[in-house]
């Protein structure tokens, strides 16, 4: 039904004659259209009406002809549907000024109904879908319950999480109640995403390489696992955990059908930690897109050779950063489009 399925074809590991290509964060702010709409809405303005967040998802497929869409949102509109206040602040980031730090916070927080709270973010998939008229797959997400917990107890971004940390270290019950809250609120809310009409889902962890292997478990991959175990047999589901390559393993058991990888684990060793058979995505440093357009043309080529063009979907290694030249991106994905072994 959708004409260009590579991305699903990866992602069932089939043989394709060239691997898929999207990038993280591929709408954005190396984009001047994305700029003309940013500077004229703000951040929610833009995630809740439909018509301004499916343009903008459609952008970068209109500029480069990615292989995926990823739905234009955030991961921080579950809090702000849980009862938890999230502004945007423009040259600063996510500002949450009534952040959860005890068993007193826990209590306002709410498991919301998703039509009522977030209804917007599914008329924006079924206007999407509309506008991609069925060409290529469109790519739900939500961030893990771990990197939801980092935002919610801090307040803000963080270099360490130390106040998100200290939650779950001083007072687990606390932490994992607010995990499940979480971790309930996603599942439904993805439920609802896979039903407007995306093809397939991506669980951002972001801040998941800021706990110990044994903390991981503990406080991210068992929330993850029943995210994954709610929506595997309803739509792919593909785990990113920036800097977990110490999970790779327990995520490719998870049931999954992709993993993403950051730059800092090569092909052979992500190929090998996470057993050689499940789906990889990544892992251009996504700061490599600096490097003149032949350059990123070579590097690419050379990354694809290394993970194999089956099983593997090209993407970054995290987000595209907002000094990227166009051109430069540009180079990215032609260079994954000129693929040949
Ligand atoms: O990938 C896409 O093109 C879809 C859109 C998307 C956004 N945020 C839009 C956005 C996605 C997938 C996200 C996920 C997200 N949001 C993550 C996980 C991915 C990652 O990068 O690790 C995280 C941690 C967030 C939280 C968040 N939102 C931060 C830390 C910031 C500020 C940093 C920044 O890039 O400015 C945001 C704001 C945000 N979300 C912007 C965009 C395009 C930039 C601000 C703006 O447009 O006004």
């Amino acid at each position: 039904m959708i004409k260009n399925d590579l991305f699903l074809r990866a992602l069932k590991g089939e043989t394709v004659t060239r691997p898929p290509v999207w990038m993280m964060r591929q709408a954005g702010r190396y984009l001047p259209e994305f700029m003309e709409l940013k500077n004229k809405y703000d951040f929610f303005t833009r995630c809740q009406t439909p018509e301004l967040a499916s343009e903008i998802t459609v952008q970068p497929i209109r500029r480069y002809g990615m292989d995926a869409a990823i739905l234009f949102s955030d991961i921080l509109v579950i809090p702000q549907a849980m009862n938890i206040d999230v502004e945007m602040k423009p040259n600063f980031g996510p500002y949450l000024p009534n952040p959860i730090r005890n068993e007193a916070d826990l209590a306002n927080v709410i498991v919301p109904d998703i039509q009522d709270s977030l209804g917007y973010v599914l008329d924006a998939i079924k206007m999407t879908k509309e506008k991609l008229n069925n060409e290529i797959p469109l790519i739900g997400f939500a961030g893990s319950p771990w990197t939801i917990l980092c935002y919610c107890v801090q307040g803000q971004g963080s270099k360490n999480f130390d106040l998100a940390k200290g939650l779950c270290f001083s007072d687990p019950k606390t932490a994992h109640a607010l995990l499940q809250k979480i971790t309930d609120t996603t599942i439904a809310y993805l439920k609802e995403k896979v039903k407007a009409g995306c093809n397939a889902i991506q669980v951002f962890d972001s801040w998941g390489g800021m706990l110990s292997p044994v903390d991981y478990q503990e406080f991210s991959m068992q929330y993850m696992q029943q995210i994954v175990d709610a929506l595997k047999d309803e739509i792919p589901v593909i785990l990113f955990g920036k800097g977990c390559w110490f999970a790779l393993n327990d995520m490719a058991k998870s049931g999954a059908s992709a993993l993403g990888v950051d730059w800092t684990c090569s092909p052979k060793n992500a190929r090998y930690l996470s057993g050689g058979q499940i789906t990889l995505q990544g892992n251009f440093d996504p700061s490599r897109l600096l490097s003149p357009p032949a350059a990123i043309k070579k590097m690419v080529k050379q990354m694809i050779d290394e993970f194999g063009k089956d099983r593997y979907i090209v993407n970054l290694g995290h987000g595209i950063l907002p000094n990227i030249p166009i051109e430069n991106a540009g180079a990215f994905i032609e260079a994954v489009k000129e693929y040949s072994a």
